[in-house]
């Protein structure tokens, strides 16, 4: 294995900073650097020559060679240059499907925390299942592996984006979705910002926040959903 490229794209991967990464979604403790797990997954889902059947009467320097190809797959996914290094995952994508024969297996993640590894899992493309005792921890899966999934494609459905929508494929790799986050996030903090003013004494924040958790109307309900 790469260990020595494998670590320098972890550490990089662990920077506050480094631009646009699911850990921005929201932060959790002992989250799994994504090169680290992208690179453990495809070495236990791709077979070493020596254990490949297809090289069995192979000399040892072919097998040294394909094995060379195999881990170059992997050290080319961890280039920091994002665009170089979302192309270099669908080659090792094309290079898992092709080892499984088309019969790739699924992943559990029981123990899922932030979700690095069925993030990794789905893109390589497995079938992922994953679960979490914390239930912040299964919706940072959920929103990160299942929702950008879903709806990468679709159009932002915000009344303000959407009022400028100039037809399908203008949303596409996400870009509806982000309209959307950014949108209602802003909302959220406008909301944050009115029921939690700066200054206020953390006796009458703690007192209104008991007060939103206790809803008596619909609406108040609402908005602290
Ligand atoms: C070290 S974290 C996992 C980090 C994860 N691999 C990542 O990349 O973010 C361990 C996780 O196990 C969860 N956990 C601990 N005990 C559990 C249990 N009995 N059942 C399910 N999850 C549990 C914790 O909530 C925590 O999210």
């Amino acid at each position: 294995m790469p260990l020595q490229a494998i670590n320098d794209a972890s550490a990089h991967d662990k920077m506050p900073g480094i631009g646009p990464h699911p850990k921005n979604l929201h932060a959790w403790w002992a989250r799994l650097p994504l090169p680290c797990a992208r690179a453990v997954l495809a070495a236990s889902l791709l077979d070493d020559p020596s254990s490949n059947p297809n090289f069995a009467d192979a000399s040892q320097e072919e097998q040294e060679q394909e094995r060379e190809r195999l881990l170059q797959l992997i050290r080319a996914t961890l280039q920091k240059d994002r665009q170089s290094a979302a192309r270099a995952v669908e080659l090792l994508r094309e290079e898992v499907a092709r080892s499984a024969d088309g019969d790739l297996p699924s992943l559990l993640d029981p123990f899922c925390g932030g979700g690095s590894i069925p993030l990794e899992g789905r893109r390589l493309g497995l079938g992922v299942f994953a679960k979490d005792l914390n239930p912040v921890a299964v919706l940072i899966t959920k929103a990160s592996v299942e929702l950008l999934t879903r709806f990468s494609e679709h159009p932002a459905v915000n009344p303000k984006s959407s009022a400028g929508l100039t037809g399908t494929g203008t949303w596409s790799r996400g870009a509806g979705l982000a309209e959307d986050v950014r949108f209602y996030g802003a909302r959220i903090a406008d909301l944050l910002r009115h029921d939690f003013p700066a200054g206020r004494s953390r006796e009458r924040s703690a007192r209104r926040f008991r007060r939103l958790r206790r809803p008596r109307s619909r609406s108040c309900q609402l908005r602290c959903t």
